[in-house]
């Protein structure tokens, strides 16, 4: 069969699609980019806030008309990711159209549940949470050519439960991988190629196995032969200990640049949301990091509009994002999700406030990170090549800060890829950096 998905949302959610089409293609379906072609279709979705979550849905619809004007009846439509764990059966009641359900501890389960569907025709719905054994993380089996960076997952679900957050419902209790298991993938992905790694986990740095910490996996995963850079997304200020802190100063590969979640500045805000920790000991933790590594780029996410904000508290917010100076922030209006203790909050923000209080936190942003991208200018920045340029003739490549750069090669991507080469910042544009190799 061949089969296409449509994927929404977080890194995670990216990473999951990826494992979904080895899960498919193993099975012997074929994936296609276009939807019209294909006889099965699936909706990769989060559900972090309402907006992705109506984006999924009304994605399943696009696909249904695919279905009666292209493919015929025969296509079969599908919902998976949290969303699929959030609604279960409800999907079906919801939306006629979709044929089947299945969360992302169950994705193993797919060729069977398209074996059945395609025999029995009729809805099915696999959700509920793994045990969190070996087998239960899927592991990346194979790489692409072109494919330098990858992301591993190191832990399942999280429950820190913050008061907005429903990852907790819909991804279910933290289990932590195996550190033999995560080294063995990711020595695996190195011999394919693979130069960039990504912990993935939602509060990755709470991870930990008997006596290991976060920190001795970032200090044997360091020793990998042939990786040359290491991330992490995303860590939770209250696991950023002393010794996570040290090794960004300490390790070869740990990349200056970190995606350290705030949400809020003000600590009546903080608290109101469970963050259990307070801007002063974010600002700790941004001025130890920095004393690690004083080049280090911090990015971070925030929540406007948080029930019972007041305009001092949204001041602090500003004046949090002042004092760190991030070089880029995800920031989004408070969004009241099911089975979350905020949804019985009263949602007390008036609609325009929030999108003037939004308008200022991007109108700050935006200018730390222009700032941020213009102090670049003339510096020598270490590139990791990833793929073709902006332009004919250019190729392009990721600093360790995270940004784009594009640059003029002599030689064609193949000769390339996955090389590490340095090159001079000579221009800066929306999206990306213009450089010339050094
Ligand atoms: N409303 C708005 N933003 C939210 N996030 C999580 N839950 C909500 C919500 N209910 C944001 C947080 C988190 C990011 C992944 O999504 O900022 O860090
Ligand atoms: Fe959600 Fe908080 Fe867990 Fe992050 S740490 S996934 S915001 S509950």
């Amino acid at each position: 069969m061949k089969f296409y998905i449509k994927t929404f949302g977080c890194q995670m959610n990216v990473h999951d699609t990826r494992r979904i089409e080895e899960i498919l293609v193993k099975a012997g379906h074929q994936p296609t980019q276009e939807s019209r072609e294909a006889q099965l279709a699936m909706v990769n979705s989060c559900t972090i806030r309402q907006k992705p979550w109506h984006k999924a849905i009304s994605e399943t619809g696009r696909l249904r008309k695919g279905k009666l004007k292209g493919s015929g009846e025969n296509l079969l439509v599908g919902l998976v990711g949290c969303v699929a764990q959030q609604e279960g059966e409800n999907v079906f009641d919801l939306l006629s159209h979709v044929d089947f359900v299945v969360s992302p501890d169950n994705y193993a389960q797919l060729p069977q549940i398209i074996d059945d569907l395609i025999r029995q025709k009729k809805h099915i719905a696999v959700t509920g949470f793994s045990e969190g054994n070996a087998e239960d993380f899927l592991s990346i089996e194979h790489v692409s050519e072109n494919e330098v960076s990858a992301f591993v997952t190191i832990m399942k679900g999280c429950q820190e439960r913050c008061r907005y957050c429903i990852v907790p419902t819909v991804r279910g209790p933290e289990r932590h991988r195996g550190a033999e298991q995560i080294l063995n993938e990711i020595r695996h992905v190195v011999s394919l190629g693979v130069r960039e790694i990504t912990l993935l986990g939602q509060k990755v740095n709470a991870w930990q196995e008997g006596e290991r910490r976060f920190f001795d996996l970032l200090m044997e995963i360091d020793k990998v032969a042939g990786l040359e850079r290491l991330r992490f997304t995303s860590p939770h200020p209250r696991h950023m200990t002393p010794e996570v802190i040290d090794c960004f100063g300490q390790l070869r590969t740990l990349c200056e640049a970190i995606h350290l979640p705030v949400q809020a500045g003000a600590n009546t805000t903080l608290k109101r949301m469970g963050r259990r920790y307070t801007r002063e000991d974010y600002l700790n933790i941004v001025e130890r990091l920095r004393k690690a590594r004083p080049d280090i780029s911090i990015s971070t996410d925030l929540i406007i509009g948080y029930p019972g904000e007041t305009e001092d508290d949204f001041r602090e917010t500003l004046s949090l994002i002042e004092e760190v100076g991030f070089s880029s922030a995800f920031s989004f209006k408070f969004s009241p999700r099911p089975f979350t203790p905020a949804e019985k909050l009263n949602d007390d923000v008036p609609e325009d406030v929030k999108s003037a209080r939004l308008a200022a936190v991007h109108e700050l942003v935006n200018a730390q990170e222009t700032a941020f991208r213009n102090g670049l200018r003339n510096s020598e920045l270490e590139i990791l090549v990833e793929g073709e340029g902006r332009m004919k003739s250019q190729l392009s490549g990721r600093a360790r800060n995270h940004q784009i750069v594009n640059f003029v090669s002599a030689h064609p991507l193949s000769q390339m890829i996955g090389k590490l080469i340095t090159v001079r910042v000579t221009d800066i544009h929306p999206n990306s950096l213009e450089g010339e190799i050094v």
